[in-house]
């Protein structure tokens, strides 16, 4: 079933002639801002954000004095820089209002330089996505004429501009000078740039005009500039709301222990943001975050899925499928999730949201997504809903590769550690092959071959380098793959008469190597077939939003009791057809391809 956004009209507004003038003046807005020093650059792109949300106040509500930017020194701006921000301001006049604050307040991340970007984790959220995520939290009952919001990454005020315009839709009949007194109880916003949270008050300044005229006051100030991170959080919100900053960080000592509920290794920024957010949420109240897909599965969030199946497990999630330019230099794949603290967990609604621009949607319903037994599991969600009833199935299996009698580890050569050892002949002492992911092939088998640019057939292990060297046989898996290739999980069987043959292999590092803990239940060839089936491949994407396919994943992934494999065991002894393996396999799922 699918629906439309009610952002949809917004689009239709914005006909294609100006949509196309309007990108074209953004392009020589990042080119102008390509000439400043990187000194200046983060004031010049605050300057011409704010100019051009000046000259779109001019052109719309001329009567509206900006409070935003008082007690500021005038716009530093040359005059062809003036000159196109202004131009900007206006050609956004016709734009519905949300669609053109996006539009102008998102200049100041697109003119900053990359390093200055990135530091800040500075990309806008688009209207349709803001709408969906504050309709999704709606949905979860967050009460607009009572609820209490913050953002604590407010940015530029995206979700705070469309939250003050529901706050007041909800309070119709009220006085305005009782909605903006209102707003400044009600929303907040965090913020560690002070130029966003300057365009934040100031995009709420125009969303709220009529109210601001009405009522001769201000809005009050609804954005705080700190950093988040060392803000004292006290659970007084209805609704935590926002797109956090992403990107590993380095947490200083007193972080890392403040945070470590919900750190493994690296930290991640938008991991740390989604633990402050529960501690900011009241019980019962929703946490409602745009962030990666990546914390689905692998063992880096692992404890931060652990906390969320604990404390505020997801009540709904959509997976965000955007065409290709909609979200200005954002490469990763991104979802939306609203969590509700304190509830027990139970199953989750999956959708598909499809972007086609800013500010177009639709949604399509995938299936639900239930918690794993072991709280720090993978999330097993449906990506499309044929998925549904293979998960449903998944979630009756039991059995991992552990149950197997296998264990899973990374090939242990990271090859340039070891320039001097590497080989092109198989001769001398202690030489062995070298086995790289190209051995691997897309079909699940085994070549032996070195193809790419360093790559090498042998190894020489020195002594004291005996631990680079296997011995027994084993499946290998490849330990990256795109969503785009036919099958994320690419394994292929290496057989015990070439491992033998050798006197032992050394396996470069970005293979996955399973193998077996004494005295395993199941051959390799049958482990290589379950991973290399299209069932346990769509079950794969399902847990995996990234490129890597990690030990903990593979590890994670449910299986067949090895008992119900005597018939795969038959037909690889015998030989069959791939396609009757296949067929085999789709059994033991209740995959139907
Ligand atoms: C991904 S942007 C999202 C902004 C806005 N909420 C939106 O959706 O458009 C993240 C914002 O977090 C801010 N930020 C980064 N680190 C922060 C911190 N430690 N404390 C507060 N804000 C931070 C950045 O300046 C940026 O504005």
């Amino acid at each position: 079933m699918t629906a439309s956004l009610k952002f949809r009209q917004l689009e239709q507004a914005a006909d294609e002639k100006s949509r196309i003038a309007l990108a074209a003046a953004r392009s020589a807005a990042r080119a102008w801002s390509t000439g400043i020093s990187q000194r200046s650059r983060r004031d010049r792109a605050a300057a011409f954000a704010r100019a051009a949300l000046e000259a779109y106040v001019a052109a719309t509500v001329p009567n509206l004095q900006l409070t935003a930017f008082q007690n500021l020194a005038p716009c530093r701006l040359d005059r062809d820089g003036l000159a196109l921000a202004e131009r900007i301001g206006r050609s956004v006049a016709p734009l519905p209002m949300v669609a053109a604050l996006h539009h102008l307040t998102s200049l100041y991340p697109a003119l900053l330089s990359q390093e200055q970007r990135s530091a800040l984790g500075a990309f806008y959220t688009p209207p349709c996505l803001s709408a969906r995520l504050l309709d999704l939290a709606t949905e979860g009952g967050f009460d607009w004429a009572t609820g209490r919001l913050l953002d604590p990454a407010a940015g530029a005020g995206a979700f705070l501009v469309q939250a003050a315009l529901r706050l007041r839709s909800s309070l119709r009949d009220g006085e305005p000078a009782f909605v903006l007194a209102q707003v400044g109880v009600r929303l907040s916003g965090l913020e560690l740039d002070e130029n966003a949270a300057r365009l934040a008050q100031a995009s709420l300044e125009i969303a709220l005009a009529d109210v601001v005229l009405a009522s001769g006051r201000p809005v009050p100030p609804v954005v705080q500039i700190c950093d988040t991170l060392e803000e004292a959080p006290s659970p007084s919100f209805d609704l935590v709301v926002g797109n956090p900053p992403y990107g590993r960080v380095t947490l200083t000592i007193e972080q890392r222990a403040r945070f470590s509920r919900s750190l493994y290794g690296h930290a991640n920024l938008y991991g740390v943001f989604t633990d402050l957010a529960l501690r900011w949420t009241k019980p019962g109240g929703l946490i409602a975050f745009l962030t990666p897909t990546s914390f689905l599965a692998g063992q880096y969030y692992a404890a931060l899925r652990r906390l969320l199946v604990d404390e505020a497990p997801p009540v709904a999630l959509d997976f965000v499928h955007a065409r290709k330019g909609v979200f200005e230099d954002v490469l990763q794949e991104t979802m939306l999730t609203v969590y509700r603290k304190g509830r027990a967990a139970g199953r989750a609604r999956v959708h598909y949201l499809h972007i086609a621009t800013d500010c177009e949607a639709r949604v399509a319903a995938n299936g639900t997504v239930g918690m794993p037994r072991d709280a720090r599991g993978p999330w097993l969600a449906p990506r499309s809903p044929e998925h549904s009833a293979l998960i449903a199935h998944a979630e009756g299996l039991s059995s991992r590769l552990r149950d197997w009698g296998y264990s899973v580890s990374t090939g242990p050569l990271v090859w340039n550690r070891f320039k001097s050892q590497l080989s092109d002949s198989a001769a001398g002492r202690a030489v062995h092959p070298l086995i790289w992911a190209e051995s691997v092939t897309s079909e699940g088998r085994f070549i032996f071959r070195a193809l790419k640019k360093h790559h090498t057939p042998y190894f020489r292990v020195e002594p004291g380098d005996e631990w680079l060297l296997i011995k027994e046989p084993c499946v290998l898996v490849q330990r990256t793959t795109a969503k785009e290739q036919a099958r994320r999980l690419i394994a292929a069987e290496l057989p015990a008469s070439f491992v033998q043959s050798h006197a032992g292999v050394v396996i470069e590092n970005h293979l996955n190597m399973i193998r077996p803990k004494g005295i395993a239940k199941v051959t390799p060839a049958v482990v290589a077939a379950v991973l290399n089936s299209q069932a346990v491949d769509q079950l794969f994407r399902c847990m995996n939003g990234s490129v890597a396919v990690s030990a903990f994943e593979l590890e994670a992934l449910p299986l067949p009791e090895a008992d119900a494999l005597e018939h795969l065991s038959l037909l690889l002894a015998e030989g069959a057809e791939r396609v009757v393996i296949e067929a085999e396999c789709n059994r033991l799922y209740g995959w139907m391809s």
